[in-house]
């Protein structure tokens, strides 16, 4: 089965899909953001299940680059998917490992039968990643994971939050 991407502006909470990933930092406690909202959304299970991962298997805190899955609790979606994007202007290779993230938590779906998945713009927010950037840094691993996987049948989406922000999306997927 062929690999799709294709972009869509909204809430990701709302989304149905097997897996929604999220914009987490590093002590997978939650925050604001996107992050704040998955907390909402989905209820106390999710951090339940965050805090259990910090005590069996990260309890330094989830590394740069790393993806865990979670229930979704109370959302529509099966799965959450957290990752702790690079903060733009502090991190080593803020590029490297804003791909890193995209490719873990595509690797860590697809381990989980997770074939409909849905990324918000990983560290654009609080994070600083510039978006043109960010854009094209999700587009093109996006794509060389489908190349490295020709018959993954994944379904990714990537969520804006914004008209403007679609946009940007839009012109780095022609
Ligand atoms: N649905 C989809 N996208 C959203 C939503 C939502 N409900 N809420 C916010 N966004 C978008 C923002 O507009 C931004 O483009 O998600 C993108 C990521 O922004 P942040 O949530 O600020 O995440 P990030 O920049 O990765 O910073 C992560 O912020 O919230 C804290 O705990 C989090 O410390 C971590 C840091």
């Amino acid at each position: 089965m062929t690999n799709t991407l294709k972009i869509l502006t909204g809430d990701i909470t709302r989304l149905v899909m097997d897996a929604i990933v999220n914009a987490a930092n590093a002590s997978l406690l939650g925050g604001g953001g996107v992050d704040g909202a998955i907390h909402r959304a989905g209820g106390p299970a999710i951090l339940e299940a965050c805090q259990r991962i910090r005590r069996e298997r990260y309890p330094e805190g989830l590394p740069s680059g790393e993806a865990v899955a979670t229930p979704a609790g109370n959302l529509p979606a099966r799965l959450v998917i957290h990752t702790a994007g690079p903060i733009h202007h502090s991190d080593p290779d803020p590029d490297g490992n804003l791909a890193r993230c995209y490719r873990r938590c595509l690797e860590v779906a697809h381990e989980n039968q997770a074939r409909r998945v849905a990324f918000p713009g990983i560290s654009t927010g609080v994070y600083g990643f510039p978006k043109e950037t960010a854009a094209r840094i999700a587009i093109a691993t996006i794509r060389a994971f489908f190349d490295a996987h020709p018959d993954a049948g994944m379904a990714v989406t990537l969520v804006a939050f914004s008209d403007a922000d679609a946009e940007i999306l839009r012109r780095h997927l022609k």
